[in-house]
Protein backbone atom coordinates (compact mmCIF):
# COMPACT_ATOMS: atom_id res chain seq x y z
CA UNK A 1 0.00 0.00 0.00
CA UNK A 2 1.04 3.46 -0.51
CA UNK A 3 1.29 5.97 2.47
CA UNK A 4 -0.66 8.55 2.21
CA UNK A 5 -0.02 11.61 5.19
CA UNK A 6 0.39 14.88 5.35
CA UNK A 7 -0.92 18.01 7.47
CA UNK A 8 -4.00 20.04 6.86
CA UNK A 9 -6.90 21.61 8.50
CA UNK A 10 -10.55 22.41 7.61
CA UNK A 11 -12.74 21.66 9.97
CA UNK A 12 -16.56 22.18 9.63
CA UNK A 13 -18.10 20.79 13.35
CA UNK A 14 -18.90 24.73 14.66
CA UNK A 15 -20.99 25.06 11.24
CA UNK A 16 -22.29 21.20 11.51
CA UNK A 17 -23.23 22.12 15.25
CA UNK A 18 -25.01 25.13 14.29
CA UNK A 19 -27.07 23.27 11.32
CA UNK A 20 -28.01 20.71 13.95
CA UNK A 21 -28.84 22.66 16.39
CA UNK A 22 -31.14 24.56 13.93
CA UNK A 23 -32.55 21.05 13.18
CA UNK A 24 -33.15 20.33 16.44
CA UNK A 25 -35.32 24.12 16.86
CA UNK A 26 -37.02 22.91 13.88
CA UNK A 27 -37.90 19.66 15.52
CA UNK A 28 -38.27 21.09 19.00
CA UNK A 29 -40.79 23.85 17.75
CA UNK A 30 -42.97 20.76 15.37
CA UNK A 31 -43.25 18.69 17.89
CA UNK A 32 -44.83 21.98 20.36
CA UNK A 33 -47.16 22.26 16.88
CA UNK A 34 -48.20 19.07 17.09
CA UNK A 35 -51.12 18.01 19.31
CA UNK A 36 -49.71 14.84 20.86
CA UNK A 37 -53.03 12.84 22.12
CA UNK A 38 -54.73 11.29 18.81
CA UNK A 39 -53.83 7.95 19.35
CA UNK A 40 -56.23 7.55 16.09
CA UNK A 41 -54.27 9.45 13.40
CA UNK A 42 -52.58 6.87 10.97
CA UNK A 43 -48.74 7.64 11.90
CA UNK A 44 -46.98 9.92 9.60
CA UNK A 45 -45.00 9.08 6.72
CA UNK A 46 -41.53 9.02 8.24
CA UNK A 47 -37.94 8.35 6.60
CA UNK A 48 -35.91 5.44 7.51
CA UNK A 49 -32.97 6.55 9.68
CA UNK A 50 -30.22 7.47 7.58
CA UNK A 51 -26.95 6.98 10.10
CA UNK A 52 -24.23 8.79 7.94
CA UNK A 53 -22.83 8.89 3.67
CA UNK A 54 -19.97 7.44 2.32
CA UNK A 55 -19.01 7.73 -1.05
CA UNK A 56 -16.26 6.34 -3.06
CA UNK A 57 -15.26 7.14 -6.93
CA UNK A 58 -13.45 9.97 -8.56
CA UNK A 59 -13.20 13.66 -8.80
CA UNK A 60 -16.97 13.95 -9.33
CA UNK A 61 -17.40 13.30 -5.18
CA UNK A 62 -13.82 13.43 -4.22
CA UNK A 63 -13.70 16.64 -1.28
CA UNK A 64 -9.78 16.52 -0.97
CA UNK A 65 -8.64 13.08 -0.56
CA UNK A 66 -6.02 13.86 -2.94
CA UNK A 67 -4.37 17.06 -1.35
CA UNK A 68 -2.94 14.09 1.21
CA UNK A 69 -0.99 12.30 -2.41
CA UNK A 70 1.31 12.77 -4.20
CA UNK A 71 -0.70 12.82 -7.77
CA UNK A 72 -1.06 15.95 -10.01
CA UNK A 73 -4.57 15.77 -10.24
CA UNK A 74 -5.48 18.09 -7.02
CA UNK A 75 -7.00 21.25 -6.94
CA UNK A 76 -6.44 22.62 -3.15
CA UNK A 77 -5.64 26.04 -4.62
CA UNK A 78 -7.67 29.55 -5.96
CA UNK A 79 -9.56 29.49 -8.24
CA UNK A 80 -11.10 26.31 -7.08
CA UNK A 81 -13.38 27.00 -4.14
CA UNK A 82 -14.22 30.48 -4.58
CA UNK A 83 -17.38 30.04 -4.30
CA UNK A 84 -17.26 27.97 -1.50
CA UNK A 85 -17.46 29.13 2.33
CA UNK A 86 -14.59 31.11 2.78
CA UNK A 87 -13.84 30.86 -0.76
CA UNK A 88 -11.00 27.86 0.35
CA UNK A 89 -10.00 26.05 -1.87
CA UNK A 90 -10.82 22.32 -0.33
CA UNK A 91 -9.96 19.92 -3.28
CA UNK A 92 -12.97 19.64 -4.63
CA UNK A 93 -13.04 20.01 -8.50
CA UNK A 94 -15.35 22.74 -8.24
CA UNK A 95 -16.24 26.39 -7.72
CA UNK A 96 -18.11 25.07 -4.83
CA UNK A 97 -20.54 22.34 -2.95
CA UNK A 98 -20.63 18.69 -5.14
CA UNK A 99 -23.59 16.59 -5.58
CA UNK A 100 -22.92 14.54 -2.45
CA UNK A 101 -22.57 17.58 -0.07
CA UNK A 102 -26.05 18.69 -1.14
CA UNK A 103 -27.16 15.14 -0.75
CA UNK A 104 -25.39 15.01 2.75
CA UNK A 105 -27.26 18.35 3.74
CA UNK A 106 -30.56 17.06 2.10
CA UNK A 107 -30.51 13.93 4.32
CA UNK A 108 -29.83 15.69 7.23
CA UNK A 109 -26.39 13.70 8.23
CA UNK A 110 -23.83 16.97 7.61
CA UNK A 111 -23.36 20.31 6.17
CA UNK A 112 -20.57 19.36 3.38
CA UNK A 113 -18.97 15.22 3.31
CA UNK A 114 -15.27 15.80 4.06
CA UNK A 115 -12.36 13.91 2.84
CA UNK A 116 -11.63 10.96 4.78
CA UNK A 117 -7.75 11.45 4.56
CA UNK A 118 -7.94 14.57 6.65
CA UNK A 119 -5.82 13.75 9.63
CA UNK A 120 -7.78 16.38 11.92
CA UNK A 121 -11.11 14.92 11.29
CA UNK A 122 -12.91 13.85 15.07
CA UNK A 123 -14.66 10.83 15.94
CA UNK A 124 -18.62 12.61 15.16
CA UNK A 125 -16.75 13.71 11.91
CA UNK A 126 -16.19 9.94 11.02
CA UNK A 127 -19.33 8.58 12.05
CA UNK A 128 -21.75 11.13 10.35
CA UNK A 129 -19.85 10.15 6.69
CA UNK A 130 -16.48 10.92 4.89
CA UNK A 131 -15.12 10.20 1.17
CA UNK A 132 -12.77 7.88 0.22
CA UNK A 133 -12.93 9.03 -3.73
CA UNK A 134 -9.94 10.30 -5.26
CA UNK A 135 -9.76 11.90 -8.16
CA UNK A 136 -8.79 10.47 -11.39
CA UNK A 137 -9.60 7.01 -10.01
CA UNK A 138 -12.14 5.00 -11.83
CA UNK A 139 -13.20 0.92 -11.89
CA UNK A 140 -10.53 0.20 -14.36
CA UNK A 141 -7.37 -0.83 -12.21
CA UNK A 142 -5.23 1.03 -14.62
CA UNK A 143 -6.99 4.33 -14.64
CA UNK A 144 -5.51 5.17 -11.25
CA UNK A 145 -2.43 4.20 -12.01
CA UNK A 146 -1.82 7.02 -14.70
CA UNK A 147 -2.19 9.50 -12.44
CA UNK A 148 -0.72 7.72 -9.19
CA UNK A 149 -4.13 8.04 -7.26
CA UNK A 150 -6.00 5.82 -4.67
CA UNK A 151 -7.66 2.80 -6.92
CA UNK A 152 -11.44 1.25 -5.88
CA UNK A 153 -9.52 -1.64 -3.67
CA UNK A 154 -7.90 1.17 -1.43
CA UNK A 155 -10.65 3.27 -1.23
CA UNK A 156 -12.21 -0.07 0.32
CA UNK A 157 -9.51 -1.14 2.16
CA UNK A 158 -9.78 2.79 4.00
CA UNK A 159 -13.52 2.15 3.95
CA UNK A 160 -12.23 -1.27 6.43
CA UNK A 161 -10.11 0.85 8.48
CA UNK A 162 -12.82 3.30 8.88
CA UNK A 163 -15.50 0.55 10.64
CA UNK A 164 -12.49 -0.39 12.90
CA UNK A 165 -12.00 3.30 13.94
CA UNK A 166 -16.15 3.08 14.71
CA UNK A 167 -15.98 0.02 16.39
CA UNK A 168 -13.52 0.76 18.52
CA UNK A 169 -15.53 3.91 19.59
CA UNK A 170 -18.96 2.47 19.11
CA UNK A 171 -18.68 -1.95 19.74
CA UNK A 172 -19.07 -3.93 16.50
CA UNK A 173 -22.66 -4.29 16.73
CA UNK A 174 -23.69 -0.93 17.12
CA UNK A 175 -20.95 -0.17 14.30
CA UNK A 176 -22.62 -3.04 12.02
CA UNK A 177 -26.13 -1.35 12.73
CA UNK A 178 -24.68 2.60 11.64
CA UNK A 179 -23.15 0.87 8.65
CA UNK A 180 -26.60 -0.74 7.72
CA UNK A 181 -28.27 2.45 8.02
CA UNK A 182 -25.91 4.36 6.08
CA UNK A 183 -26.21 5.96 2.48
CA UNK A 184 -23.67 4.46 -0.02
CA UNK A 185 -22.79 6.97 -3.34
CA UNK A 186 -20.59 5.67 -5.75
CA UNK A 187 -19.32 7.73 -8.83
CA UNK A 188 -16.93 7.08 -11.29
CA UNK A 189 -16.14 5.33 -14.46
CA UNK A 190 -15.16 9.32 -17.11
CA UNK A 191 -12.03 8.84 -16.90
CA UNK A 192 -11.94 5.05 -17.79
CA UNK A 193 -13.51 6.24 -20.77
CA UNK A 194 -12.19 10.29 -21.18
CA UNK A 195 -8.55 9.61 -20.36
CA UNK A 196 -7.99 5.84 -20.16
CA UNK A 197 -9.62 4.73 -23.55
CA UNK A 198 -10.30 7.28 -25.77
CA UNK A 199 -6.58 9.67 -24.96
CA UNK A 200 -4.41 6.61 -24.89
CA UNK A 201 -3.61 3.88 -26.47
CA UNK A 202 -3.31 1.31 -24.88
CA UNK A 203 -7.00 -0.30 -23.70
CA UNK A 204 -7.64 0.44 -27.39
CA UNK A 205 -5.27 -2.33 -28.96
CA UNK A 206 -7.11 -5.01 -26.41
CA UNK A 207 -10.51 -3.98 -25.67
CA UNK A 208 -13.45 -3.07 -28.52
CA UNK A 209 -15.21 -0.28 -26.87
CA UNK A 210 -18.47 -2.64 -26.21
CA UNK A 211 -15.86 -5.27 -24.57
CA UNK A 212 -14.15 -2.29 -22.37
CA UNK A 213 -17.94 -1.33 -21.65
CA UNK A 214 -18.63 -4.65 -19.98
CA UNK A 215 -14.77 -5.05 -18.33
CA UNK A 216 -15.50 -1.58 -16.44
CA UNK A 217 -19.16 -2.80 -15.21
CA UNK A 218 -17.63 -5.97 -14.32
CA UNK A 219 -15.26 -4.24 -11.82
CA UNK A 220 -17.98 -1.50 -10.96
CA UNK A 221 -19.73 -4.91 -9.52
CA UNK A 222 -17.59 -6.63 -7.89
CA UNK A 223 -16.89 -3.46 -6.10
CA UNK A 224 -20.41 -3.30 -5.70
CA UNK A 225 -20.35 -6.89 -3.70
CA UNK A 226 -17.64 -6.10 -1.65
CA UNK A 227 -19.57 -3.70 -0.45
CA UNK A 228 -22.47 -5.43 0.10
CA UNK A 229 -19.99 -8.20 2.31
CA UNK A 230 -19.06 -5.50 4.74
CA UNK A 231 -22.18 -4.43 5.54
CA UNK A 232 -23.53 -1.51 3.06
CA UNK A 233 -27.15 -1.90 2.01
CA UNK A 234 -28.46 1.61 0.56
CA UNK A 235 -26.61 1.98 -2.69
CA UNK A 236 -26.69 4.81 -5.34
CA UNK A 237 -24.38 4.08 -8.29
CA UNK A 238 -24.27 6.54 -10.29
CA UNK A 239 -23.77 6.20 -14.00
CA UNK A 240 -21.91 8.27 -16.80
CA UNK A 241 -22.58 11.82 -17.33
CA UNK A 242 -22.50 12.75 -21.66
CA UNK A 243 -18.94 12.41 -21.96
CA UNK A 244 -19.03 13.87 -25.47
CA UNK A 245 -19.85 17.29 -24.45
CA UNK A 246 -17.21 17.77 -21.98
CA UNK A 247 -15.09 20.94 -23.00
CA UNK A 248 -11.77 19.20 -23.13
CA UNK A 249 -13.14 15.90 -25.01
CA UNK A 250 -14.66 19.11 -27.76
CA UNK A 251 -11.00 20.33 -27.55
CA UNK A 252 -9.29 16.86 -28.21
CA UNK A 253 -11.70 14.74 -30.02
CA UNK A 254 -14.04 17.45 -32.34
CA UNK A 255 -11.63 18.77 -34.98
CA UNK A 256 -13.40 21.95 -35.03
CA UNK A 257 -12.40 22.82 -31.43
CA UNK A 258 -12.17 26.55 -32.23
CA UNK A 259 -14.52 27.41 -34.57
CA UNK A 260 -17.21 24.71 -34.10
CA UNK A 261 -17.44 23.94 -30.29
CA UNK A 262 -20.47 21.13 -29.78
CA UNK A 263 -21.15 17.95 -28.67
CA UNK A 264 -19.68 14.91 -29.81
CA UNK A 265 -22.44 12.30 -30.68
CA UNK A 266 -20.17 9.58 -30.78
CA UNK A 267 -18.82 9.92 -26.95
CA UNK A 268 -22.01 10.46 -25.49
CA UNK A 269 -23.57 7.52 -27.04
CA UNK A 270 -20.62 5.14 -25.17
CA UNK A 271 -21.98 6.81 -21.83
CA UNK A 272 -25.85 5.51 -22.96
CA UNK A 273 -24.51 2.45 -23.60
CA UNK A 274 -22.97 2.11 -20.64
CA UNK A 275 -25.19 3.25 -18.54
CA UNK A 276 -28.08 0.71 -19.91
CA UNK A 277 -25.94 -1.98 -19.18
CA UNK A 278 -24.94 -0.55 -15.96
CA UNK A 279 -28.96 0.22 -14.61
CA UNK A 280 -29.84 -3.50 -15.79
CA UNK A 281 -27.03 -4.88 -13.60
CA UNK A 282 -27.87 -3.08 -11.00
CA UNK A 283 -31.69 -3.74 -11.68
CA UNK A 284 -30.47 -7.39 -11.44
CA UNK A 285 -28.51 -6.96 -8.36
CA UNK A 286 -30.71 -5.38 -6.68
CA UNK A 287 -33.19 -8.35 -7.60
CA UNK A 288 -31.34 -10.96 -5.92
CA UNK A 289 -30.50 -8.98 -2.92
CA UNK A 290 -33.58 -7.07 -2.00
CA UNK A 291 -35.13 -10.03 -0.04
CA UNK A 292 -32.37 -9.05 2.08
CA UNK A 293 -33.43 -5.63 2.45
CA UNK A 294 -30.82 -3.98 0.12
CA UNK A 295 -31.37 -1.16 -1.60
CA UNK A 296 -29.08 -0.96 -4.91
CA UNK A 297 -30.21 2.01 -7.35
CA UNK A 298 -29.12 3.73 -10.43
CA UNK A 299 -28.29 7.24 -10.29
CA UNK A 300 -29.06 8.79 -14.06
CA UNK A 301 -26.67 11.95 -14.16
CA UNK A 302 -26.83 11.34 -17.94
CA UNK A 303 -30.41 12.83 -18.92
CA UNK A 304 -29.88 16.67 -16.17
CA UNK A 305 -26.54 17.29 -17.58
CA UNK A 306 -27.94 16.37 -21.07
CA UNK A 307 -30.90 18.67 -20.65
CA UNK A 308 -28.92 21.31 -19.17
CA UNK A 309 -26.21 21.56 -21.82
CA UNK A 310 -29.02 21.75 -24.53
CA UNK A 311 -31.68 23.91 -23.12
CA UNK A 312 -28.64 26.29 -20.99
CA UNK A 313 -30.71 29.38 -21.37
CA UNK A 314 -33.98 27.98 -19.35
CA UNK A 315 -31.53 27.55 -16.56
CA UNK A 316 -29.91 31.23 -16.63
CA UNK A 317 -26.40 29.37 -18.01
CA UNK A 318 -24.95 31.28 -21.25
CA UNK A 319 -21.78 29.65 -21.59
CA UNK A 320 -21.63 25.50 -22.02
CA UNK A 321 -19.27 24.34 -24.19
CA UNK A 322 -16.28 25.85 -22.18
CA UNK A 323 -15.45 26.04 -18.48
CA UNK A 324 -15.11 29.34 -16.54
CA UNK A 325 -11.48 28.92 -15.69
CA UNK A 326 -8.79 29.90 -18.27
CA UNK A 327 -9.62 29.61 -21.85
CA UNK A 328 -12.07 26.91 -20.65
CA UNK A 329 -11.12 24.69 -23.89
CA UNK A 330 -8.34 22.36 -21.79
CA UNK A 331 -7.27 23.70 -18.25
CA UNK A 332 -8.26 21.78 -15.00
CA UNK A 333 -6.48 20.41 -12.38
CA UNK A 334 -2.98 22.46 -11.99
CA UNK A 335 -3.51 24.06 -15.24
CA UNK A 336 -6.32 25.93 -13.69
CA UNK A 337 -4.47 27.71 -10.93
CA UNK A 338 -3.88 31.23 -9.51
CA UNK A 339 -2.78 32.80 -12.63
CA UNK A 340 -5.63 31.16 -14.68
CA UNK A 341 -8.13 33.94 -15.74
CA UNK A 342 -11.94 33.24 -13.96
CA UNK A 343 -15.22 34.13 -15.21
CA UNK A 344 -16.75 36.74 -13.57
CA UNK A 345 -19.73 34.95 -13.02
CA UNK A 346 -19.68 31.38 -12.43
CA UNK A 347 -23.13 30.43 -12.51
CA UNK A 348 -23.25 31.68 -15.99
CA UNK A 349 -21.11 28.58 -16.74
CA UNK A 350 -22.40 24.80 -17.00
CA UNK A 351 -18.66 23.57 -16.91
CA UNK A 352 -16.32 25.34 -14.27
CA UNK A 353 -12.96 23.85 -15.84
CA UNK A 354 -12.97 22.09 -19.02
CA UNK A 355 -14.17 18.93 -17.33
CA UNK A 356 -15.88 19.39 -14.36
CA UNK A 357 -19.64 21.41 -13.59
CA UNK A 358 -19.94 24.34 -11.58
CA UNK A 359 -21.43 24.13 -8.57
CA UNK A 360 -24.82 25.47 -10.12
CA UNK A 361 -24.58 22.21 -12.23
CA UNK A 362 -23.93 20.39 -9.28
CA UNK A 363 -26.81 21.75 -7.47
CA UNK A 364 -29.40 21.31 -10.50
CA UNK A 365 -28.32 17.80 -10.82
CA UNK A 366 -28.56 16.98 -7.39
CA UNK A 367 -32.65 18.69 -7.41
CA UNK A 368 -33.21 16.44 -9.92
CA UNK A 369 -32.31 13.35 -8.04
CA UNK A 370 -33.70 14.39 -4.70
CA UNK A 371 -37.20 12.65 -6.19
CA UNK A 372 -35.61 9.41 -6.10
CA UNK A 373 -33.69 9.83 -2.61
CA UNK A 374 -37.04 10.40 -1.59
CA UNK A 375 -38.99 7.68 -3.10
CA UNK A 376 -35.78 5.04 -1.91
CA UNK A 377 -35.48 6.28 1.53
CA UNK A 378 -38.80 7.48 2.32
CA UNK A 379 -40.52 4.44 3.94
CA UNK A 380 -44.07 3.46 3.18
C1 LIG B 1 -24.68 35.53 -12.89
O1 LIG B 1 -25.35 34.75 -13.85
C2 LIG B 1 -26.63 34.31 -13.46
C3 LIG B 1 -27.12 33.37 -14.54
O2 LIG B 1 -26.96 33.90 -15.83
C4 LIG B 1 -27.54 35.51 -13.22
O3 LIG B 1 -28.79 35.06 -12.79
C5 LIG B 1 -26.91 36.41 -12.19
O4 LIG B 1 -27.67 37.58 -12.05
C6 LIG B 1 -25.48 36.79 -12.58
N1 LIG B 1 -24.86 37.52 -11.49
C7 LIG B 1 -24.15 38.63 -11.71
C8 LIG B 1 -23.55 39.25 -10.51
O5 LIG B 1 -23.99 39.10 -12.82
Amino acid sequence: MRSHHTHSSSSSSSFSFIFIFILFLFFISFSFATPKLEPTKPKPKRRQPISAILVFGDSTVDPGNNNYIETIFKCNFPPYGLDFKNKIPTGRFCNGRLVTDFIGSYIGVKENVPPYLDPNLGINELISGVSFASAGSGFDPLTPAIGNVIDIPTQLEYFREYKRKLEGKMGKQQMEKHIGEALFCVSAATNDFVINYFALPIRRKTFTIEAYQQFVIYNLKQFIQDLWKEGARKIGVAGLPPIGCLPIVITLFSGEALTNRRCIDRFSAVATNYNFHLQKELGLMQMSLAHLGSKIFYLDVYNPINEIIHDYQKFGFEEVSSGCCGSGYLEASILCNPKSYVCPNTSAYVFFDSIHPSEKTYFLLFRSLRPLYDSILGCL
